[in-house]
Protein backbone atom coordinates (compact mmCIF):
# COMPACT_ATOMS: atom_id res chain seq x y z
CA UNK A 1 0.00 0.00 0.00
CA UNK A 2 1.04 3.06 -0.69
CA UNK A 3 2.33 5.50 2.61
CA UNK A 4 -0.10 7.53 4.09
CA UNK A 5 -0.03 11.44 3.66
CA UNK A 6 1.62 12.87 6.46
CA UNK A 7 2.23 16.13 7.22
CA UNK A 8 4.58 17.82 9.71
CA UNK A 9 3.36 16.33 12.82
CA UNK A 10 1.16 18.75 15.40
CA UNK A 11 2.79 22.14 15.76
CA UNK A 12 4.01 21.63 19.47
CA UNK A 13 5.57 18.67 17.44
CA UNK A 14 7.25 21.04 15.56
CA UNK A 15 8.29 23.44 18.26
CA UNK A 16 9.68 20.32 20.26
CA UNK A 17 11.85 19.95 17.36
CA UNK A 18 13.46 23.18 17.25
CA UNK A 19 13.72 23.57 20.94
CA UNK A 20 15.64 20.04 20.41
CA UNK A 21 18.12 21.49 18.47
CA UNK A 22 18.21 24.22 20.91
CA UNK A 23 18.76 22.07 23.79
CA UNK A 24 22.05 19.94 22.07
CA UNK A 25 23.26 22.96 21.54
CA UNK A 26 22.88 24.69 24.80
CA UNK A 27 23.74 21.37 27.07
CA UNK A 28 25.52 19.23 24.63
CA UNK A 29 26.52 17.33 28.13
CA UNK A 30 22.99 16.35 29.01
CA UNK A 31 20.33 14.41 26.91
CA UNK A 32 16.84 15.88 27.68
CA UNK A 33 13.44 15.24 26.19
CA UNK A 34 11.92 19.17 25.20
CA UNK A 35 9.03 20.17 27.51
CA UNK A 36 6.86 21.86 25.75
CA UNK A 37 3.39 23.31 26.60
CA UNK A 38 0.92 25.92 25.15
CA UNK A 39 1.71 29.19 26.58
CA UNK A 40 -0.91 29.78 29.40
CA UNK A 41 0.69 33.78 29.70
CA UNK A 42 0.33 36.68 27.11
CA UNK A 43 3.87 36.85 26.25
CA UNK A 44 3.98 33.78 23.93
CA UNK A 45 1.80 31.12 22.44
CA UNK A 46 4.11 28.28 23.57
CA UNK A 47 6.55 27.98 25.97
CA UNK A 48 9.20 25.55 26.93
CA UNK A 49 9.53 24.63 30.22
CA UNK A 50 13.17 22.60 30.78
CA UNK A 51 15.27 25.30 31.81
CA UNK A 52 15.09 24.89 35.62
CA UNK A 53 14.87 20.84 35.28
CA UNK A 54 18.39 21.43 33.81
CA UNK A 55 19.27 23.60 36.23
CA UNK A 56 19.87 21.07 39.06
CA UNK A 57 20.75 19.04 36.58
CA UNK A 58 24.25 21.21 35.72
CA UNK A 59 24.41 22.93 38.99
CA UNK A 60 27.72 22.29 40.54
CA UNK A 61 29.38 20.28 37.74
CA UNK A 62 31.35 23.59 36.84
CA UNK A 63 28.51 25.02 34.29
CA UNK A 64 29.43 28.28 33.45
CA UNK A 65 25.62 28.84 33.53
CA UNK A 66 24.89 31.06 36.74
CA UNK A 67 20.86 29.99 37.47
CA UNK A 68 18.20 28.69 35.30
CA UNK A 69 17.28 32.16 34.02
CA UNK A 70 20.88 32.11 32.12
CA UNK A 71 20.27 28.34 31.20
CA UNK A 72 16.83 29.69 29.83
CA UNK A 73 18.28 32.76 28.02
CA UNK A 74 20.52 30.60 25.56
CA UNK A 75 17.68 27.93 25.09
CA UNK A 76 15.94 30.88 23.42
CA UNK A 77 19.01 32.13 21.79
CA UNK A 78 19.82 28.75 20.56
CA UNK A 79 16.90 28.20 18.71
CA UNK A 80 17.70 27.49 15.22
CA UNK A 81 16.37 30.36 12.60
CA UNK A 82 13.71 29.47 10.81
CA UNK A 83 10.20 30.90 9.26
CA UNK A 84 7.92 28.91 12.49
CA UNK A 85 9.26 31.40 15.50
CA UNK A 86 8.83 35.41 15.41
CA UNK A 87 10.37 36.00 18.88
CA UNK A 88 11.57 34.07 22.24
CA UNK A 89 11.55 36.02 25.47
CA UNK A 90 12.43 34.83 29.18
CA UNK A 91 10.56 34.92 31.98
CA UNK A 92 11.15 34.60 35.85
CA UNK A 93 13.24 31.43 36.35
CA UNK A 94 13.79 30.02 33.14
CA UNK A 95 10.69 29.81 31.05
CA UNK A 96 11.06 30.21 27.52
CA UNK A 97 7.78 31.98 25.55
CA UNK A 98 7.84 31.68 21.88
CA UNK A 99 5.99 33.62 19.92
CA UNK A 100 5.05 32.05 16.06
CA UNK A 101 5.24 33.88 13.25
CA UNK A 102 1.75 35.02 11.80
CA UNK A 103 2.97 34.40 8.54
CA UNK A 104 3.65 30.80 9.63
CA UNK A 105 0.29 30.55 11.16
CA UNK A 106 -1.21 32.06 7.90
CA UNK A 107 0.53 29.35 5.44
CA UNK A 108 -0.15 26.32 7.80
CA UNK A 109 -3.97 27.45 7.35
CA UNK A 110 -3.95 28.13 3.97
CA UNK A 111 -1.61 25.26 3.28
CA UNK A 112 -4.93 22.94 4.77
CA UNK A 113 -7.05 24.58 2.87
CA UNK A 114 -5.73 23.86 -0.13
CA UNK A 115 -4.28 20.40 0.43
CA UNK A 116 -6.85 19.25 3.03
CA UNK A 117 -7.39 18.32 6.27
CA UNK A 118 -4.77 15.53 6.19
CA UNK A 119 -2.05 18.08 6.25
CA UNK A 120 -3.10 18.19 9.90
CA UNK A 121 -3.05 14.79 11.25
CA UNK A 122 -0.80 14.51 13.83
CA UNK A 123 1.92 11.74 14.21
CA UNK A 124 1.26 8.66 16.43
CA UNK A 125 3.27 6.31 18.06
CA UNK A 126 1.39 3.20 16.47
CA UNK A 127 0.28 2.37 13.15
CA UNK A 128 -2.47 -0.11 13.83
CA UNK A 129 -5.12 -0.71 16.91
CA UNK A 130 -7.49 -3.05 17.57
CA UNK A 131 -10.84 -1.18 19.04
CA UNK A 132 -12.99 -3.46 20.93
CA UNK A 133 -16.24 -1.41 21.12
CA UNK A 134 -20.09 -1.49 21.49
CA UNK A 135 -20.40 -5.21 21.82
CA UNK A 136 -23.59 -5.89 22.61
CA UNK A 137 -24.94 -9.49 23.53
CA UNK A 138 -26.97 -11.80 21.45
CA UNK A 139 -31.04 -12.00 22.09
CA UNK A 140 -30.20 -9.68 25.19
CA UNK A 141 -30.87 -6.15 25.75
CA UNK A 142 -28.87 -3.69 23.88
CA UNK A 143 -28.82 -0.48 25.89
CA UNK A 144 -27.95 2.74 26.83
CA UNK A 145 -24.31 1.34 28.16
CA UNK A 146 -24.07 -0.09 24.51
CA UNK A 147 -24.95 3.00 22.67
CA UNK A 148 -22.02 4.88 25.07
CA UNK A 149 -19.80 2.25 23.92
CA UNK A 150 -21.04 2.60 20.50
CA UNK A 151 -20.31 6.09 20.13
CA UNK A 152 -17.14 6.58 22.51
CA UNK A 153 -15.06 3.74 20.33
CA UNK A 154 -16.18 5.29 17.08
CA UNK A 155 -15.50 8.49 17.46
CA UNK A 156 -11.52 7.19 19.10
CA UNK A 157 -11.94 5.28 15.59
CA UNK A 158 -12.40 7.90 13.97
CA UNK A 159 -9.46 9.92 15.39
CA UNK A 160 -6.83 7.59 14.81
CA UNK A 161 -8.01 6.79 11.78
CA UNK A 162 -7.46 10.48 10.83
CA UNK A 163 -3.95 10.11 12.43
CA UNK A 164 -2.91 7.65 9.81
CA UNK A 165 -3.48 4.75 12.28
CA UNK A 166 -4.96 1.82 10.78
CA UNK A 167 -8.05 0.67 13.14
CA UNK A 168 -9.40 -3.09 12.94
CA UNK A 169 -13.17 -2.16 14.46
CA UNK A 170 -14.50 -5.29 16.47
CA UNK A 171 -17.14 -6.13 17.33
CA UNK A 172 -16.52 -8.40 20.20
CA UNK A 173 -20.71 -9.17 20.61
CA UNK A 174 -21.92 -11.52 23.04
CA UNK A 175 -22.71 -15.12 20.76
CA UNK A 176 -21.48 -17.57 23.01
CA UNK A 177 -22.25 -19.36 26.07
CA UNK A 178 -24.76 -21.52 27.79
CA UNK A 179 -27.98 -18.95 27.21
CA UNK A 180 -27.68 -20.47 23.69
CA UNK A 181 -29.33 -23.53 24.87
CA UNK A 182 -32.42 -22.28 26.30
CA UNK A 183 -32.65 -19.99 23.33
CA UNK A 184 -32.31 -22.66 20.76
CA UNK A 185 -34.77 -25.25 22.43
CA UNK A 186 -37.25 -22.56 22.61
CA UNK A 187 -37.02 -21.48 18.79
CA UNK A 188 -37.42 -25.37 18.13
CA UNK A 189 -40.78 -25.09 20.64
CA UNK A 190 -41.99 -22.13 19.17
CA UNK A 191 -41.19 -21.66 15.85
CA UNK A 192 -41.37 -25.56 14.60
CA UNK A 193 -40.37 -23.90 10.85
CA UNK A 194 -37.88 -21.85 12.31
CA UNK A 195 -35.63 -22.37 9.42
CA UNK A 196 -38.06 -20.47 7.18
CA UNK A 197 -37.79 -17.39 9.39
CA UNK A 198 -37.50 -13.59 8.00
CA UNK A 199 -34.87 -11.61 10.43
CA UNK A 200 -37.69 -9.91 12.54
CA UNK A 201 -39.80 -12.93 12.61
CA UNK A 202 -39.68 -13.61 15.96
CA UNK A 203 -40.36 -10.13 16.90
CA UNK A 204 -38.79 -8.46 19.97
CA UNK A 205 -35.68 -10.96 20.48
CA UNK A 206 -35.51 -9.28 24.09
CA UNK A 207 -39.28 -10.66 24.68
CA UNK A 208 -38.02 -13.95 23.27
CA UNK A 209 -35.31 -14.35 25.69
CA UNK A 210 -37.35 -13.18 28.94
CA UNK A 211 -39.82 -15.66 27.96
CA UNK A 212 -37.54 -18.65 27.23
CA UNK A 213 -35.53 -17.74 30.50
CA UNK A 214 -38.86 -18.65 32.23
CA UNK A 215 -39.76 -21.84 30.59
CA UNK A 216 -35.94 -22.84 31.62
CA UNK A 217 -36.75 -21.73 34.81
CA UNK A 218 -40.38 -23.46 35.54
CA UNK A 219 -39.96 -26.92 33.89
CA UNK A 220 -37.20 -29.15 34.85
CA UNK A 221 -37.44 -31.52 31.51
CA UNK A 222 -37.00 -27.79 29.04
CA UNK A 223 -34.14 -27.03 31.28
CA UNK A 224 -32.36 -30.38 30.69
CA UNK A 225 -33.04 -30.22 27.03
CA UNK A 226 -31.37 -26.92 27.00
CA UNK A 227 -28.58 -28.11 28.54
CA UNK A 228 -28.30 -30.69 25.97
CA UNK A 229 -28.67 -28.63 23.71
CA UNK A 230 -25.55 -26.52 24.81
CA UNK A 231 -22.92 -29.68 24.46
CA UNK A 232 -24.55 -30.31 21.10
CA UNK A 233 -24.12 -26.76 19.53
CA UNK A 234 -20.88 -26.98 21.40
CA UNK A 235 -20.06 -30.17 19.43
CA UNK A 236 -20.81 -29.14 16.53
CA UNK A 237 -24.09 -30.63 15.21
CA UNK A 238 -25.71 -28.91 11.99
CA UNK A 239 -29.07 -28.43 13.53
CA UNK A 240 -27.86 -26.63 16.49
CA UNK A 241 -25.07 -24.60 14.62
CA UNK A 242 -28.16 -23.57 12.06
CA UNK A 243 -30.49 -22.48 15.22
CA UNK A 244 -27.68 -20.64 16.41
CA UNK A 245 -26.89 -18.93 13.32
CA UNK A 246 -30.40 -17.77 12.67
CA UNK A 247 -30.57 -16.36 16.25
CA UNK A 248 -27.73 -14.33 16.14
CA UNK A 249 -28.89 -13.45 12.47
CA UNK A 250 -31.69 -12.13 14.25
CA UNK A 251 -29.71 -10.21 16.75
CA UNK A 252 -27.32 -8.69 14.00
CA UNK A 253 -30.17 -7.21 12.14
CA UNK A 254 -31.55 -4.71 15.14
CA UNK A 255 -28.26 -4.20 15.75
CA UNK A 256 -27.01 -3.23 12.45
CA UNK A 257 -30.13 -0.79 12.33
CA UNK A 258 -28.47 1.37 15.29
CA UNK A 259 -24.86 1.57 13.59
CA UNK A 260 -26.78 2.61 9.93
CA UNK A 261 -28.75 5.25 11.76
CA UNK A 262 -25.37 6.83 13.94
CA UNK A 263 -22.79 5.87 10.40
CA UNK A 264 -20.59 3.65 12.58
CA UNK A 265 -19.14 1.12 11.02
CA UNK A 266 -18.03 -2.23 12.84
CA UNK A 267 -16.89 -5.70 11.69
CA UNK A 268 -18.24 -8.96 13.92
CA UNK A 269 -16.17 -10.91 16.05
CA UNK A 270 -18.00 -12.03 18.79
CA UNK A 271 -17.34 -14.63 21.50
CA UNK A 272 -17.58 -17.65 19.11
CA UNK A 273 -15.06 -16.42 16.74
CA UNK A 274 -12.43 -16.74 19.33
CA UNK A 275 -14.06 -20.05 21.06
CA UNK A 276 -11.49 -22.34 19.26
CA UNK A 277 -8.63 -20.51 20.16
CA UNK A 278 -9.34 -21.04 23.87
CA UNK A 279 -7.81 -24.66 24.50
CA UNK A 280 -4.38 -23.45 22.94
CA UNK A 281 -4.02 -20.54 24.71
CA UNK A 282 -5.02 -21.94 28.08
CA UNK A 283 -2.55 -24.87 27.10
CA UNK A 284 0.47 -22.35 26.86
CA UNK A 285 -0.74 -20.31 29.88
CA UNK A 286 -0.70 -24.00 31.75
CA UNK A 287 2.59 -24.34 30.17
CA UNK A 288 4.30 -21.37 31.97
CA UNK A 289 2.99 -22.67 35.17
CA UNK A 290 0.14 -19.24 35.68
CA UNK A 291 -3.00 -21.79 35.97
CA UNK A 292 -3.81 -23.37 38.87
CA UNK A 293 -6.73 -26.08 40.00
CA UNK A 294 -9.09 -24.14 42.95
CA UNK A 295 -12.56 -25.21 44.18
CA UNK A 296 -12.83 -27.48 40.99
CA UNK A 297 -12.61 -24.49 38.93
CA UNK A 298 -9.10 -23.29 36.85
CA UNK A 299 -7.99 -20.35 37.79
CA UNK A 300 -5.20 -17.51 37.13
CA UNK A 301 -3.99 -15.85 40.91
CA UNK A 302 -3.35 -12.48 40.32
CA UNK A 303 -1.19 -10.18 43.02
CA UNK A 304 -3.25 -7.34 44.54
CA UNK A 305 -6.66 -9.58 43.67
CA UNK A 306 -8.73 -11.05 46.51
CA UNK A 307 -10.59 -13.66 44.14
CA UNK A 308 -8.49 -15.14 41.38
CA UNK A 309 -9.42 -14.74 37.33
CA UNK A 310 -11.62 -17.83 36.50
CA UNK A 311 -11.17 -19.32 33.36
CA UNK A 312 -12.25 -22.64 33.18
CA UNK A 313 -15.60 -22.98 35.25
CA UNK A 314 -16.43 -25.58 37.21
CA UNK A 315 -18.45 -27.29 34.91
CA UNK A 316 -15.40 -27.57 32.33
CA UNK A 317 -16.80 -24.79 30.33
CA UNK A 318 -14.92 -21.26 29.27
CA UNK A 319 -15.92 -17.91 30.29
CA UNK A 320 -15.60 -14.13 29.44
CA UNK A 321 -12.40 -14.00 31.38
CA UNK A 322 -11.19 -17.20 29.03
CA UNK A 323 -12.49 -15.96 25.66
CA UNK A 324 -10.94 -12.45 26.30
CA UNK A 325 -7.55 -14.36 26.62
CA UNK A 326 -7.72 -16.14 23.68
CA UNK A 327 -8.74 -12.55 21.59
CA UNK A 328 -6.19 -10.73 23.10
CA UNK A 329 -3.93 -13.39 21.99
CA UNK A 330 -5.20 -13.17 18.48
CA UNK A 331 -5.56 -9.95 18.25
CA UNK A 332 -1.60 -9.17 19.32
CA UNK A 333 0.11 -12.43 17.32
CA UNK A 334 -1.95 -12.73 14.75
CA UNK A 335 -3.56 -9.41 13.94
CA UNK A 336 -0.65 -7.99 15.59
CA UNK A 337 -2.02 -4.78 16.46
CA UNK A 338 0.31 -2.54 18.59
CA UNK A 339 -2.50 -1.05 20.87
CA UNK A 340 -5.95 -2.82 21.84
CA UNK A 341 -8.30 -0.78 23.23
CA UNK A 342 -11.56 -1.74 25.26
CA UNK A 343 -14.36 0.61 25.03
CA UNK A 344 -17.14 -0.63 28.15
CA UNK A 345 -18.74 0.95 30.92
CA UNK A 346 -16.47 1.06 34.50
CA UNK A 347 -18.08 -1.68 36.15
CA UNK A 348 -16.46 -4.32 33.95
CA UNK A 349 -12.95 -2.27 34.82
CA UNK A 350 -11.70 -5.11 37.51
CA UNK A 351 -12.06 -7.90 34.67
CA UNK A 352 -9.81 -5.92 32.27
CA UNK A 353 -7.35 -5.06 34.83
CA UNK A 354 -6.93 -8.82 36.10
CA UNK A 355 -6.86 -10.31 32.91
CA UNK A 356 -4.30 -7.25 31.31
CA UNK A 357 -2.36 -8.50 34.47
CA UNK A 358 -2.69 -12.34 33.57
CA UNK A 359 -1.60 -11.20 30.20
CA UNK A 360 1.66 -9.46 31.57
CA UNK A 361 2.76 -12.49 33.64
CA UNK A 362 2.56 -14.67 30.87
CA UNK A 363 4.95 -12.04 29.07
CA UNK A 364 2.72 -11.20 25.96
CA UNK A 365 2.62 -7.62 27.13
CA UNK A 366 5.71 -5.45 28.90
CA UNK A 367 5.42 -3.72 32.21
CA UNK A 368 2.88 -0.17 31.56
CA UNK A 369 5.60 1.42 33.44
CA UNK A 370 8.24 1.12 30.35
CA UNK A 371 5.49 2.62 28.19
CA UNK A 372 6.36 0.43 25.32
CA UNK A 373 3.96 -1.25 23.03
CA UNK A 374 2.23 -3.34 22.70
CA UNK A 375 -0.17 -1.90 24.79
CA UNK A 376 -3.57 -2.59 26.21
CA UNK A 377 -5.81 -0.12 27.54
CA UNK A 378 -9.49 -0.32 28.96
CA UNK A 379 -11.84 3.22 28.11
CA UNK A 380 -14.05 2.90 30.80
CA UNK A 381 -17.63 5.21 30.79
CA UNK A 382 -20.26 6.30 33.57
CA UNK A 383 -24.02 5.45 33.78
CA UNK A 384 -26.63 7.67 31.88
CA UNK A 385 -28.97 8.80 34.42
CA UNK A 386 -32.57 9.31 33.85
CA UNK A 387 -34.21 12.44 35.52
CA UNK A 388 -34.65 11.22 38.61
CA UNK A 389 -31.11 10.18 39.21
CA UNK A 390 -31.29 6.73 38.84
CA UNK A 391 -29.78 4.70 35.73
CA UNK A 392 -32.09 5.63 32.69
CA UNK A 393 -34.99 4.03 31.49
CA UNK A 394 -37.88 5.38 29.56
CA UNK A 395 -41.32 5.85 30.76
CA UNK A 396 -43.07 2.57 29.58
CA UNK A 397 -40.79 -0.23 29.39
CA UNK A 398 -38.54 -0.57 31.41
CA UNK A 399 -35.51 -0.76 28.70
CA UNK A 400 -34.45 1.95 26.48
CA UNK A 401 -34.70 0.79 22.49
CA UNK A 402 -31.59 2.45 20.81
CA UNK A 403 -33.68 2.95 17.80
CA UNK A 404 -36.64 4.75 19.56
CA UNK A 405 -34.50 6.49 21.47
CA UNK A 406 -32.80 7.67 18.54
CA UNK A 407 -35.71 7.97 16.47
CA UNK A 408 -37.38 10.62 19.39
CA UNK A 409 -34.30 12.67 18.95
CA UNK A 410 -34.69 12.80 15.47
CA UNK A 411 -38.60 13.71 15.78
CA UNK A 412 -38.02 16.35 18.54
CA UNK A 413 -35.43 18.21 16.15
CA UNK A 414 -37.69 18.24 13.30
CA UNK A 415 -40.81 19.41 15.23
CA UNK A 416 -38.48 22.45 16.50
CA UNK A 417 -37.41 23.21 13.24
CA UNK A 418 -40.85 23.11 11.92
CA UNK A 419 -41.90 25.80 14.70
CA UNK A 420 -39.22 27.97 13.86
CA UNK A 421 -39.45 27.93 9.95
CA UNK A 422 -43.16 28.98 10.99
CA UNK A 423 -42.55 31.49 13.82
CA UNK A 424 -40.61 33.46 12.33
CA UNK A 425 -43.22 33.64 9.87
CA UNK A 426 -40.60 32.76 6.51
CA UNK A 427 -41.60 30.99 4.09
CA UNK A 428 -38.65 28.90 3.64
CA UNK A 429 -38.10 26.27 0.55
CA UNK A 430 -37.46 23.74 2.92
CA UNK A 431 -38.09 20.44 0.53
CA UNK A 432 -39.00 17.14 2.85
CA UNK A 433 -35.58 15.91 1.95
CA UNK A 434 -33.85 18.88 3.80
CA UNK A 435 -35.81 18.72 6.86
CA UNK A 436 -35.49 15.22 7.09
CA UNK A 437 -31.35 15.89 6.72
CA UNK A 438 -31.27 18.45 8.88
CA UNK A 439 -33.04 16.75 11.97
CA UNK A 440 -31.53 13.68 11.47
CA UNK A 441 -28.15 15.87 11.76
CA UNK A 442 -29.49 17.68 14.89
CA UNK A 443 -30.94 15.08 16.92
CA UNK A 444 -28.51 12.31 16.50
CA UNK A 445 -25.75 14.80 16.58
CA UNK A 446 -27.48 15.92 19.61
CA UNK A 447 -27.58 12.16 21.54
CA UNK A 448 -23.95 11.82 20.19
CA UNK A 449 -22.23 15.33 21.44
CA UNK A 450 -23.96 14.82 24.88
CA UNK A 451 -22.48 11.87 24.99
CA UNK A 452 -18.73 12.63 24.42
CA UNK A 453 -18.59 16.27 25.70
CA UNK A 454 -17.73 14.88 29.07
CA UNK A 455 -15.04 13.44 31.00
CA UNK A 456 -16.88 9.87 30.28
CA UNK A 457 -15.82 8.78 33.25
CA UNK A 458 -18.66 10.72 34.76
CA UNK A 459 -22.41 9.70 34.94
CA UNK A 460 -24.16 12.10 32.96
CA UNK A 461 -28.47 12.47 33.14
CA UNK A 462 -30.21 12.12 29.42
CA UNK A 463 -32.33 14.76 28.72
CA UNK A 464 -33.47 15.29 25.38
CA UNK A 465 -34.16 18.91 26.31
CA UNK A 466 -30.83 19.68 27.31
CA UNK A 467 -29.03 17.73 24.46
CA UNK A 468 -31.36 19.63 22.03
CA UNK A 469 -31.55 23.43 23.47
CA UNK A 470 -29.41 25.72 21.19
CA UNK A 471 -27.62 27.31 24.33
CA UNK A 472 -24.63 26.24 26.01
CA UNK A 473 -22.48 23.73 24.78
CA UNK A 474 -24.30 21.13 22.59
CA UNK A 475 -23.93 20.14 19.17
CA UNK A 476 -26.53 22.83 17.86
CA UNK A 477 -24.31 25.14 18.81
CA UNK A 478 -21.20 23.79 17.02
CA UNK A 479 -23.54 22.95 13.97
CA UNK A 480 -24.69 26.56 13.69
CA UNK A 481 -21.24 27.78 13.69
CA UNK A 482 -20.77 25.82 11.15
CA UNK A 483 -24.08 26.62 8.98
CA UNK A 484 -22.42 30.16 9.68
CA UNK A 485 -19.12 29.44 7.87
CA UNK A 486 -20.96 27.95 5.11
CA UNK A 487 -23.80 30.24 4.42
CA UNK A 488 -20.62 32.66 4.52
CA UNK A 489 -19.20 31.08 1.96
CA UNK A 490 -22.39 30.88 0.20
CA UNK A 491 -22.89 34.81 -0.24
CA UNK A 492 -19.35 35.52 -1.42
CA UNK A 493 -20.87 34.00 -4.35
CA UNK A 494 -17.22 32.13 -5.19
CA UNK A 495 -16.83 28.41 -5.61
CA UNK A 496 -15.44 26.85 -2.76
CA UNK A 497 -12.00 25.89 -4.74
CA UNK A 498 -11.64 29.46 -6.03
CA UNK A 499 -12.00 30.54 -2.14
CA UNK A 500 -9.24 28.53 -0.94
CA UNK A 501 -6.71 29.77 -3.38
CA UNK A 502 -7.68 33.71 -3.24
CA UNK A 503 -8.02 34.06 0.23
CA UNK A 504 -5.37 35.96 1.77
CA UNK A 505 -5.13 35.12 5.17
CA UNK A 506 -3.71 38.40 7.12
CA UNK A 507 -4.44 37.84 10.78
CA UNK A 508 -4.45 41.36 11.25
CA UNK A 509 -6.47 41.28 13.85
CA UNK A 510 -6.68 40.14 17.58
CA UNK A 511 -9.43 38.26 17.16
CA UNK A 512 -8.11 36.86 13.89
CA UNK A 513 -4.91 36.07 14.88
CA UNK A 514 -6.12 34.10 18.40
CA UNK A 515 -8.78 31.99 15.96
CA UNK A 516 -5.99 31.38 13.41
CA UNK A 517 -3.50 29.83 16.67
CA UNK A 518 -6.25 27.95 18.09
CA UNK A 519 -7.23 26.40 14.62
CA UNK A 520 -3.62 25.32 14.19
CA UNK A 521 -3.81 23.44 17.49
CA UNK A 522 -6.02 20.96 15.87
CA UNK A 523 -3.02 18.24 15.42
CA UNK A 524 -2.00 18.25 19.02
CA UNK A 525 -5.61 18.27 20.20
CA UNK A 526 -6.18 14.97 18.27
CA UNK A 527 -2.96 13.76 19.71
CA UNK A 528 -3.67 14.57 22.91
CA UNK A 529 -7.71 13.14 22.48
CA UNK A 530 -5.97 9.57 21.23
CA UNK A 531 -3.13 9.08 23.59
CA UNK A 532 -5.42 9.57 26.44
CA UNK A 533 -8.00 7.54 24.78
CA UNK A 534 -10.25 11.03 25.69
CA UNK A 535 -13.12 12.32 23.06
CA UNK A 536 -14.14 15.12 25.54
CA UNK A 537 -10.65 16.64 24.12
CA UNK A 538 -11.84 17.40 21.04
CA UNK A 539 -15.43 18.51 22.09
CA UNK A 540 -13.88 20.75 24.34
CA UNK A 541 -11.91 22.33 21.64
CA UNK A 542 -14.20 22.48 19.00
CA UNK A 543 -16.76 24.50 21.63
CA UNK A 544 -13.94 26.60 22.19
CA UNK A 545 -13.21 26.96 18.68
CA UNK A 546 -17.06 28.13 17.94
CA UNK A 547 -16.98 30.22 20.69
CA UNK A 548 -13.58 31.88 19.18
CA UNK A 549 -15.03 32.04 15.29
CA UNK A 550 -18.34 33.36 16.98
CA UNK A 551 -15.35 36.28 18.38
CA UNK A 552 -14.19 36.88 15.04
CA UNK A 553 -17.44 36.51 13.07
CA UNK A 554 -18.31 39.38 15.29
CA UNK A 555 -15.72 41.67 15.13
CA UNK A 556 -14.27 41.72 11.67
CA UNK A 557 -15.83 41.86 8.77
CA UNK A 558 -16.57 39.30 6.41
CA UNK A 559 -16.41 39.97 2.76
CA UNK A 560 -18.60 43.13 3.43
CA UNK A 561 -21.30 41.38 5.24
CA UNK A 562 -22.87 42.56 8.49
CA UNK A 563 -23.38 39.99 10.86
CA UNK A 564 -27.69 39.85 11.24
CA UNK A 565 -28.01 36.39 12.55
CA UNK A 566 -29.91 35.60 15.29
CA UNK A 567 -29.19 32.34 17.24
N1 LIG B 1 -20.54 -8.09 25.59
C1 LIG B 1 -19.99 -7.35 26.70
C2 LIG B 1 -21.10 -6.62 27.44
O1 LIG B 1 -22.14 -6.39 26.91
C3 LIG B 1 -18.93 -6.36 26.29
C4 LIG B 1 -17.72 -6.95 25.63
C5 LIG B 1 -16.53 -6.05 25.68
N2 LIG B 1 -15.38 -6.60 25.03
C6 LIG B 1 -14.59 -7.54 25.50
N3 LIG B 1 -13.58 -7.96 24.78
N4 LIG B 1 -14.77 -8.05 26.71
O2 LIG B 1 -20.92 -6.25 28.57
Amino acid sequence: AAPALQGAGSVKQQISNLVALSLRATVPEVDVEPIVEVCTGKFGDYQCNNAMGLWSKVKGSGTSFKNPNAIGQAIAKNLPACDVIESASVAGPGFVNIVLSKSWVAKRIQDMLVNGITTWAPILPVKRVVLDFSSPNIAKEMHVGHLRSTIIGDTLARMFEFSNVEVLRRNHVGDWGTQFGMLIEFLFEKFPNWEELGSQAIGDLQVFYKASKQRFDEDAEFKDRAQQAVVRLQGGEEKYRAAWKKICEISRNEFDQVYKLLDVQLEEKGESFYNPYIPQVLEKLSSQGLIEESEGARVIFIQGHQIPLIVVKRDGGFNYASTDLAALWYRLNVEKAEWIIYVTDVGQQQHFDMFFKAARMAGWLPDPKEKKFPKTSHVGFGLVLGADGKRFRTRSTEVVRLGDLLDEAKSRSKSELLQRLTENGKIVDWTDEELEQTSKAVGYGAVKYADLKNNRLTNYTFSFDQMLSDKGNTAVYLQYAHARICSIIRKSNMDVEELKVSGNISLAHPDERVLGLYLIRYAEIVEEACTNLLPSVLCEYLYNLSEMFTRFYTNCQLLGITPVYKL
